[in-house]
């Protein structure tokens, strides 16, 4: 396997960043994860669109133009043969002295791409099946819109999630609202029907295959409410999702040990995400 690491192709197995690097010492720094297929980057336009968004609410410098960073992310996918899978993008505020004020102007940010294949064979078996999911306390900062490395609350929430025998933990925040997973975002389908997920605004990341769940949702007539649910009423929805980039489309079958309809995946779910990739770009 090879990996990008500020301007140089190098053995994954040895790809390394200077102890100093911020992103090490204050998870100064942010991510993109991307979906691979055929060999293709889904939604790239997205991802990098938002790359910009949270590198400039961090105030980091883009490392590169966009075309350039582009054909980076291509060119780490191609070297190491990936069909189906993701990449991964972070930007870091580079290498320098400890201290928690930013470096001196013109410390160059720190650049690393790694691309790895998928199972999509285990994916699609355990999209069949569906997933659990437990909920548990939010306790994040609140500028969760910001894709960080600065992942700790969401690092615990998932092992406890494994733990408890589940694939994803819901943060609930303190108005009991669910706001999103802990790697995805979340979803319910309600008794009528409507298909209901936070809006953006607030609590959440602005997933990108959250809109395009949206567009496709649309595209197909279907109900969409933007608003945030209860676990209660998760418990007693029609059906319940997850998005993200890594898994798509997701059904959960299980919610803090309620069942949810009939224990298996739904009509709705499993139609989005069949068609996922004809609305995907
Ligand atoms: N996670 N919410 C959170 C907190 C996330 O970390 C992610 C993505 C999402 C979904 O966003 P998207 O549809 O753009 O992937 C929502 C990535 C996949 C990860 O951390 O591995």
């Amino acid at each position: 396997r090879i990996a990008y690491v500020n301007g140089r192709y190098v053995p994954h197995r040895t790809a390394s960043v200077h102890v100093e690097d911020r992103g090490y010492q204050f998870s100064d720094g942010v991510y993109e994860v991307c979906e691979v297929r055929g060999g293709h980057l889904v939604d790239a336009r997205r991802h990098l669109d938002r790359l910009e968004r949270s590198l400039s609410e961090l105030r980091i410098a883009l490392p590169m133009g966009r075309a350039a960073l582009a054909a980076v992310l291509r060119e780490v996918v191609a070297r190491n043969g990936v069909k189906d899978g993701i990449v991964y993008l972070q930007v870091t505020r580079g290498v320098a002295r400890r201290d928690h004020a930013f470096p001196a102007p013109g410390t160059a940010p720190s650049l690393v791409v790694t691309a790895r294949r998928a199972d999509m064979a285990a994916q699609e078996r355990l999209a069949e099946q569906g997933v659990r999911v437990i909920c548990v306390p939010e306790n994040r900062w609140p500028r969760v819109d910001i894709k960080t490395v600065g992942l700790l609350p969401n690092v615990l929430a998932k092992q406890q999630a494994k733990e408890a025998g589940a694939r994803e933990a819901w943060f609930v925040d303190a108005s009991g609202h669910v706001t999103e997973g802990s790697s995805t975002n979340a979803w319910i389908v309600t008794g009528d029907g409507r298909i209901v997920t936070r809006p953006a605004e607030n609590g959440i990341l602005k997933g990108i295959t959250r809109a395009v769940v949206l567009d496709a949702a649309k595209a197909l007539g279907l109900v969409i409410v933007e608003r945030a649910f209860t676990p209660q009423e998760a418990y007693g929805a029609r059906e319940a999702f997850i998005t993200a980039a890594s898994t798509l489309v997701m059904p959960v079958v299980e919610i803090d040990g309620h069942t949810i309809a009939d224990g298996r995946p739904g009509p709705v779910a499993r139609d989005l995400r069949h068609r996922f990739h004809t609305f995907a770009e």
